[in-house]
């Protein structure tokens, strides 16, 4: 056994604003006298033991063994270190300075992926994880009990957690609208804060590319910018406002990011659109289109006739380069290529892509995308990657390895499932936040369209009803998607997501029988405090279901 000092007091300085700021202690659920969300799979909080642990910043951390997995967390609290220093210079009087008691982790594989244990008693505080992740799952939820429990003073409690679904998924769109890599990191805080895992990020649209590639230049100094933007819906006669429009991570920013995402424990799963969704690069080089253009970046919201060309092998080489790239910068097993809503009305005109079509004894242009897709898979594949796509890359035969994302319903999935493929639920109804999230609509800020109320979120069961045993083990999980074409500001997106995403994190996490609607209002309703604290904009309807 080692004492540690300096990476694990790190971890006590994140729970320090806990202990500084906090005002009268709060009011926790009436059952269990403490509030996580998500609900752990058992907790068991003995308030009558009395206080059997008292932490403080000062309190040592005892690490048992060394595995560079715990090294590893400590870069988490580091940032949070150098900002409230003040903090807890400023308090010394606070009574968190009171007589040290030990926090002890350890690690212990069998517990299983994402999964840990921890237990307060006898004045000590032990977790147990089973890995890094469930060790950092830990912490999330020791930060959230010590909000409740400023003084540091706890009861004797015990929690042993894990998650019910592996694939724990937030996606946005940052094309439709472009967000600062800050707040694509405070987006990345609150999958965080929920235990999510997955951040799928759609870097590539009609309205803008977003992801600089070094031997490409123009998909950033043409693509990444259009010369104004819709105003409202893109109804007839539509309106624009006049104004240049744009943004793209550099290299640096994206490895920023997805370090960032890292030490959270998020995959970060980047999406490039093909074969449609593809205007912004076609504007860049539109000898990757059937026609050869000319184009520019849409300046409204819609699915475009323009694709990229199925019958020329030089948009098989810009798309290796391109995921030559994003390979080199993104860590994950997957990559998502989008495959959504590609019209076909091109490659039936184009006398490359029926070439094609004759070579390969394709018999028509759904079968044309699925060569596409399994061509651009093979690709992937070779590098190590697995590919991710919309449902609509079940049309015309899915290729050998794809994970279908199953966005128009749950048919897409279950067909996936049936076929023995991986799928992430993630349908219209209720995962898509970008829809309205009460009613009348007419009194919510201008969204797509349609109704996903927070209750529709929570009651949300991933595994279909058709799927046998078997099958329900491809069923990854699910995802929440953000499609920002209403929302130009980050709180909007925040205002949107928040506060489904939990529901979905409690959903993703959470076994059923844990799980209770109104219990996760009361919860919620305690985590305001905490959006409030960090600035968050949510939407607060579910306060007046209360
Ligand atoms: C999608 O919403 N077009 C995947
Ligand atoms: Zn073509």
């Amino acid at each position: 056994m080692i004492v540690r000092a300096a990476g694990w007091f790190i971890f006590l300085f994140l729970c320090l604003p806990v202990w500084v700021g906090a005002q009268a202690k709060t009011a926790t659920d009436a059952q269990t006298g403490v509030s996580i969300i998500p609900q752990p799979e058992q907790l068991k909080w003995h308030s009558k033991s009395g206080v059997v642990l008292r932490l403080s910043p000062h309190s040592p951390v005892v690490v048992e063994g060394v595995d560079p997995g715990l090294d590893s967390l400590a870069g988490v609290w580091k940032q949070s270190l150098r900002s409230l220093w003040k903090l807890q210079k400023c308090s010394t009087k606070s009574q968190w300075l009171r007589p040290a008691h030990p926090i002890h982790l350890s690690m212990s594989a069998p517990l299983g992926a994402e999964a840990y244990r921890m237990e307060a008693i006898n004045g000590r505080l032990s977790i147990v994880a089973g890995d890094p992740a469930g060790m950092f799952y830990a912490f999330v939820s020791l930060q959230q009990i010590l909000e409740q429990h400023p003084d540091g003073q706890l009861p004797a409690f015990q929690i042993i957690d894990r998650p019910r679904f592996s694939w724990r998924g937030m996606h946005l769109d940052v094309c439709r609208h472009f967000f600062t890599v800050d707040e694509i990191k405070r987006y990345l805080d609150l999958l965080a804060r929920y235990k999510m895992n997955r951040f799928h990020w759609h870097l590539t649209e009609d309205q803008g590319w977003r992801m600089e590639v070094p031997t490409l230049t123009r998909l950033t100094t043409v693509g990444a910018w259009r010369k104004e933007t819709v105003m409202g819906r893109p109804v007839s006669p539509m309106r624009f406002d006049g104004l240049r429009y744009g943004g793209f991570y550099t290299r640096r920013d994206i490895q920023e990011v997805v370090r960032y995402a890292a030490e959270r424990h998020i995959v970060v799963v980047p999406e490039i659109e093909m074969p449609g969704h593809a205007l912004a690069a076609l504007a860049a080089y539109p000898e990757l289109s059937c026609t050869g253009g000319p184009f520019e970046p849409a300046t409204h919201w819609g699915v475009f006739d323009d694709v990229f060309c199925a019958g020329k092998d030089t948009v098989f080489r810009f798309l290796e380069t391109v995921l030559t790239e994003v390979v080199s910068l993104f860590p994950g097993t997957w990559v998502h290529i989008g495959g959504d809503e590609c019209p076909k009305k091109r490659w039936e005109a184009c006398s490359d892509c029926q070439s094609r079509m004759k070579e390969e004894g394709l018999a028509d242009a759904h079968e044309l995308q699925s060569y596409f897709i399994r061509r651009i898979e093979r690709f992937l594949g070779g590098m190590g990657r697995k590919l991710i796509g919309w449902d609509e890359i079940l049309e015309g035969g899915l290729a050998p390895e794809a994970t279908v994302m199953s966005w128009r319903g749950t048919e897409g999935g279950i067909a996936a499932a049936r076929a023995g493929h991986d799928a992430i639920m993630s349908p219209g109804r209720p995962c898509y936040f970008d829809h309205y999230q009460a009613q009348p609509d007419s009194l919510e800020p201008l969204a797509i369209c349609c109704y996903n109320s927070l209750s529709a979120v929570y009651d949300y069961e991933p595994i279909p009803r058709e799927l046998n045993l078997a099958e329900t083990r491809h069923i990854l999980g699910a995802q929440g998607n953000v499609w920002t074409e209403y929302m130009p500001h980050f709180d909007q997106v925040t205002y949107m997501a928040l506060p489904r995403m939990p529901a979905l994190a409690e959903v993703l996490w959470s076994p059923p029988q844990t799980r209770s609607y109104p219990g996760f209002l009361q919860r919620l309703k305690l985590e305001t405090r905490w959006l409030d604290r960090r600035g968050y904009r949510y939407a607060r309807h579910f306060l007046e279901q209360m």
